[in-house]
């Protein structure tokens, strides 16, 4: 009797190695890659190429900001047992696929993508409002990263991709690269599955400044590896609702910052009592943010506990990467395989 193996569904993600992860990143991505790890085929990637996308004058960081994010891993949870975290810039076949996939995306998917340009005039990349119009400081590899991104997500032929709400419209990207590559190349056959992204419950979670999105470099964010003081210190300067001026004043928590944070990490019954205190006046803003910065340091104590342990273990933590990234690479030669054989160009 023929015996069909069954392939467990595969979850691709990954960040870029920028700095340490932060609480929109557990909320926005990493819960869900912590829960879904046993039911999926889970590889993580450290996109270390497309972090030199923009830091490509400070390559000797990348050492350090790629430790940082395993221990970010392996301290909310992810088992290396059952995952693999992988380092994008030592597996070739992500390059291979870039380059084709390069062939046929047209420039203009790339110049519209909202993602693409909020980072390009973040990091002065762009003049006026159009990508190409302000190509003299534009690189070729900061533009292209959405179709590097497409080939990360693809070459094991990921089904199912959890990551943050800004990260959508790059897999929109890669959605649309492998309908035309099967399409192309596929002779009705899908070559490469259609992947889905799965964003988090809370999309996105602002910086406690109350202006932005959480952000490793804007000074807002709580990291999963801050202490009690960091904690404290980011939580008490955090703006709440500017119109409650005195302890007494009612508060409108939905302008509320604070109260933000305590829908994400709070229990719920815990947060309709905070909700309708603040309302009346009852709870002033400094006991608010006391409780939350409770909340916040129960949350990232046993992260911290966990990253130490395996602080003291570098060999064991590059053992992990080495690992990961040998069996993501050696699952990707399987799909270029196919890759190449869809298009003619196994010579050999
Ligand atoms: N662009 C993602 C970020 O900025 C990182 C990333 C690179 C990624 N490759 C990926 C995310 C593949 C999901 C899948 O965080």
């Amino acid at each position: 009797m023929e015996q069909k193996t069954v392939r467990r569904k595969r979850i691709l993600t990954g960040d870029r190695p920028t700095g340490r992860l932060h609480l929109g990143h557990y909320v926005g991505t990493l819960m869900n890659r912590v829960k879904l790890q046993k039911e999926f085929e889970t590889f993580i990637l450290i996109a270390d190429i497309q972090a030199l996308s923009t830091h490509w004058e400070h390559p000797e960081a990348m050492p350090e900001t790629i430790r940082q994010v395993t221990l970010d891993y392996l301290a909310v949870g992810i088992d290396p047992e059952i995952c693999n975290i992988c380092v994008q810039s030592r597996i070739p076949q992500i390059a291979e696929l870039t380059s084709i996939y390069g062939l046929f995306t047209r420039m203009n998917k790339l110049r519209h993508n909202p993602t693409l340009k909020t980072e390009a005039k973040a990091y002065g990349y762009m003049k006026g409002d159009d990508l190409i119009a302000g190509f003299d400081k534009l690189t070729y590899g900061f533009f292209g990263y959405p179709i590097s991104q497409a080939a990360d997500i693809t070459f094991l032929r990921a089904d199912l991709v959890p990551v943050g709400e800004d990260q959508v419209p790059h897999i929109e990207l890669c959605r649309d690269i492998v309908g035309r590559f099967n399409q192309l190349y596929g002779k009705g056959k899908k070559i490469i599955p259609l992947p889905k992204a799965l964003v988090g419950d809370i999309p996105r979670l602002r910086g406690l400044d109350g202006q932005s999105k959480m952000g490793k470099s804007l000074g807002n964010a709580v990291f999963l590896s801050d202490d009690d003081k960091a904690i404290e210190k980011a939580v008490m300067k955090a703006v709440t609702d500017p119109q409650k001026i005195r302890r007494g004043d009612p508060g409108r928590p939905e302008v509320c910052n604070i109260f933000a944070y305590h829908q994400a990490f709070t229990p719920k019954d815990e947060v309709e009592c905070i909700a309708r205190d603040c309302r009346k006046g009852t709870l002033g803003c400094v006991a608010d943010k006391q409780r939350l910065i409770e909340v916040l340091q129960n949350l990232v104590a046993p992260f911290n506990e966990i990253r130490k342990s395996w602080e003291s273990r570098p060999d064991d933590v590059l053992d992990i990467l080495r690992q990961g990234t040998a069996n993501a690479s050696l699952e990707g030669e399987k799909t270029l395989s196919l890759v190449r054989e869809a298009m003619n160009i196994n010579y050999w």
